[in-house]
């Protein structure tokens, strides 16, 4: 008999032979299993035949800054089903659960990367654009390394201070301490993983880097820096840089100008989904922002979440959700991008054809976006 729900501490060695259904060997999700500190049990839901593990969806709790407020997060991987029971429904009555399972525990948002957008886009996530380039580093035209050094266990906790400082206000970062760190170079591959500093003093940092090599080229997975500080953003990918290995790069829009056109060799396409799970608890979170920037006006607009429209209205009072809509619903791929982006190009939706326009630009403008490999589950 099929059963669907969350695991128990029993299960997690039949999980992991059934992750190998990836095409992926054991070991490279063992440290997501058995060194994560923050890993348990139930976040992992199957579907289970009798005795047998024939599907696995992994949620990964996090918290994400959004628009100046911080949201729950249900990161959702290691999506996977038995190579013999595919195609059967297994996954698609498994997200049911799992969709049933964030909406109803005080998630705003969920967040995935898949190369299978449809096998998620019937259960309400949306694509998400995101850059994340290919570059080759033009050596002429770099500043030196001098300022840039190898760092060292000692900097590590700097490295956590300057990236609540730098990250405060971009949305998409996650707020994470020392042990998701140490977790993080475990599920990253311990040994490649190089960490690069700028001093500020000798218990301070001014930038940082984080890299990897992946194949045959350099992956940054972090870069520390204060938004707008583009020169130390263009010393800190010059040091990560190595002869004959491109960098995979992506930016928040305010480091952006770190890579010059001519550096770039390809744009990777983007395999974000989000889902708005609580169009309440969203609205919860941004609410102070949205509330600042209509001051003592008022303005309705009209959005799309997971289980359908919502609106949002937003004046002195505060912001709120709203039963009465003036507008056609923003459609729920806009949504989105107008949620995490704001509405500016290039990542922002296009409004062109949006009575609601202005109002859309108003209460959501040009945010400094950015979701960190490092942190990517
Ligand atoms: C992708 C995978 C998880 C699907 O599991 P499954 O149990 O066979 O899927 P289901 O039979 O429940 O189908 C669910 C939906 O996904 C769609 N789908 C299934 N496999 C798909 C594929 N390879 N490409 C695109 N869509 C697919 C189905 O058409 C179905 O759509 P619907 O809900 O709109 O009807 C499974 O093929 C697998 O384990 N693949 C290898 C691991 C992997 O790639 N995981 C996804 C990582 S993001």
């Amino acid at each position: 008999m099929l059963r669907f729900g969350p695991a128990a501490l029993g299960d997690i060695e039949a999980i992991l032979d059934l992750l190998t259904h990836y095409d992926m060997p054991r070991a490279a999700f063992e440290p997501y299993y058995r060194k994560d500190s923050s890993y348990r049990p139930e976040h992992s839901w199957i579907a289970r035949d009798n005795a047998e593990i024939l599907a696995h969806v992994r949620i990964y709790p996090r918290r994400m800054r959004l628009d100046g407020g911080v949201v729950r997060m249900a990161g959702i991987g290691n999506v996977v089903t038995a190579r013999h029971a595919r195609g059967r429904g297994l996954v698609r009555a498994l997200l049911e659960r799992v969709v049933e399972h964030v909406d109803t525990d005080d998630y705003a948002l969920s967040l995935l990367w898949t190369h299978v957008p449809g096998v998620y886009a019937t259960h309400g996530w949306r694509p998400l654009p995101q850059e994340s380039l290919i570059v080759q580093v033009d050596a002429a035209t770099h500043p030196g390394e001098e300022a840039v050094e190898p760092g060292t266990e000692h900097d590590v906790d700097a490295a956590l201070a300057l990236q609540e400082i730098a990250d405060a206000h971009r949305t998409g970062t996650l707020l994470r301490g020392r042990d998701e760190w140490d977790t993080q170079r475990w599920r990253l591959d311990e040994g490649d993983l190089d960490l690069r500093v700028v001093r500020q003093t000798t218990d301070s940092l001014r930038g940082y880097v984080r890299t990897r090599i992946r194949g045959e080229d350099v992956q940054v997975l972090e870069l520390g820096a204060m938004p707008g500080d583009v020169p130390l953003a263009r010393a800190l990918l010059g040091a990560s840089s190595r002869p004959a290995r491109r960098l995979h790069v992506t930016l928040p829009p305010s480091l952006r100008a770190a890579v010059l056109d001519h550096e770039i060799v390809e744009q990777l396409p983007s395999q974000l989904m989000v889902r708005v799970c609580s169009p309440e608890l969203l609205v919860h979170a941004i609410g102070g922002a949205l509330q600042e920037r209509v001051g003592a006006s008022a303005e309705t607009v009209s959005l799309w979440g997971a289980s359908g429209p919502f609106t949002l209205t937003v004046d002195a009072s505060g912001a709120r959700l709203d039963s009465v809509s003036r507008t056609t619903p923003l459609d729920g791929a806009r949504s989105c991008s107008l949620l995490f982006y704001g509405a500016a190009a290039p990542m922002g939706p296009n409004l062109e054809d949006r009575p609601d326009a202005a109002r859309l630009r108003r209460l959501f403008p040009p945010q400094d976006t950015v979701f960190w490999p490092v942190d990517r589950f």
